[in-house]
């Protein structure tokens, strides 16, 4: 359903005035259909897709209650507004659990009633447009058993599955606004982030921590505010496109064959394609799709060289080295300090933008790494634990690496 296709509205009321003043109300915006009890509501589901049921509890035959339960086993899209003559305490109670979206008691006016049609409404176009963006990722990278996982997850928790659908209604108008990335656009990635990241064991906290290790990064060669608020997003959303990538292939410990490594090798372009169409600003884009290219031309996606690489890219390259670096990863357990920094040492120039590689050094051997950066929940968090303290934080758990 867009904004232009008029919303099919069932009303299911025994009682024929309830019935044809909500008939009323909403037939100029929607189109209406009814039903007198719960059977009749039941065979136009059937037939005829509907949007938005609103439903009286008090009714003979089925029970409103009951329906109510049906309605949302089998139509889990379906949106779901109680109207009560007798609205109680407890059947407001039993509806939340049951997902309804909104109660209304008799006698309702114009005003209530359109206010809840509204926002019923709204919840769904966001959860469709989650749906069809996580559908999507299916679609562009072949992989539908896992987006249905992802979506499992995602209805299996209703407060998570509400709270992004409702940041994804918001996200495009946000981003419209101001012309860069929209908090909320920003703050619905993140969560999608989490998610993918909480379906791959040894994804956890990495996009935490490059974003906290990147931001640190940005602040100390001097980048404006933007620039460093911009590293932090894509320091957090830079593996997005692994939803792409059969988990098979990031867990195995040993070595990918060539076709193996090459589709490993598309995530950071299919991150870029996913974030691009939410409105990110392109400097994110762009530092999605280059992390993995290398100061001396030898990397990926396009193999740029020096400052062809977008700067952004450059500092989300040095910190997501340095958190695969300390990490376990499915091939290799976390190497100590001292081959850490000797690592960082030996990618100046080759790997690393020598500059960028030195400031990271030199704040490692501060001991600016070493403070616990799972207690900070969001790039906006981090942000903030980062202004407080000017230091960086490293996590224990195991994440992925720098190639996978
Ligand atoms: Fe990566
Ligand atoms: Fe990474």
């Amino acid at each position: 359903m867009t904004e232009t296709v008029r919303a099919r509205i069932l009303i299911v009321d025994d009682e024929q005035g309830p019935r044809e003043s909500l008939r009323m109300i909403l037939s100029p915006s929607h189109e209406v259909l009814c039903a007198r009890n719960g059977s009749e509501a039941l065979e136009v589901l059937q037939t005829a897709p509907v949007d938005l049921v609103t439903l009286d509890l008090n009714m003979p035959g089925v029970k409103g209650d009951d329906l109510m339960h049906t309605l949302r086993a089998e139509y889990p899209e379906l949106e779901i507004i109680v109207i009560t003559g007798y609205g109680t305490l407890e059947s407001a109670a039993e509806g939340v659990r049951a997902g309804v979206c909104d109660f209304l008691q008799k006698p309702f006016d114009v005003v209530q009633v359109t206010a809840a049609v509204t926002r019923a409404l709204s919840r769904r176009r966001g959860r469709r447009r989650l749906v069809g963006f996580l559908e999507s990722l299916g679609d562009l990278v072949g992989r539908e058993s896992d987006v249905r996982s992802v979506l499992r997850e995602l209805s299996a928790k209703p407060g998570l599955r509400d709270e992004a659908s409702e940041l994804l209604e918001t996200a495009g108008s946000a981003a419209r606004q101001d012309g860069s990335a929209g908090q909320r656009t920003v703050q619905f990635l993140e969560l999608l982030a989490l998610t993918i990241e909480s379906q791959v064991e040894t994804m956890r906290g990495h996009a935490r921590r490059v974003s906290f290790y990147a931001g640190m990064l940005a602040q100390r060669v001097g980048l404006s505010s933007g620039e460093v608020e911009r590293v932090r997003i894509a320091g957090f959303l830079h593996d997005l496109g692994k939803i792409g990538i059969p988990s098979g292939l990031l867990l195995r410990p040993d070595a990918l064959e060539p076709d193996e490594l090459s589709l490993v090798q598309r995530h950071p372009e299919i991150g870029a394609r996913l974030v691009q169409p939410i409105g990110v600003s392109s400097h994110v884009v762009d530092a999605i799709r280059h992390h993995h290219e290398r100061w001396d031309g030898s990397g990926y996606p396009h193999g740029l060289a020096g400052e062809q690489i977008p700067q952004l890219a450059r500092v989300v390259t040095v910190a997501d080295a340095y958190d695969a670096m300390n990490s376990d990863r499915p091939y290799r357990s976390a190497l100590d300090p001292e081959r850490v920094r000797q690592e960082l040492e030996a990618g100046v120039a080759s790997q690393f933008d020598p500059e960028l590689a030195k400031e990271f050094l030199l704040l490692v051997e501060s001991g600016a790494c070493d403070e616990d950066v799972q207690a900070t929940a969001s790039p906006w968090a981090l942000a903030e634990s980062q202004d407080r303290s000017g230091g960086a934080g490293r996590a224990a758990d195991a994440a992925e690496g720098d190639a996978r």
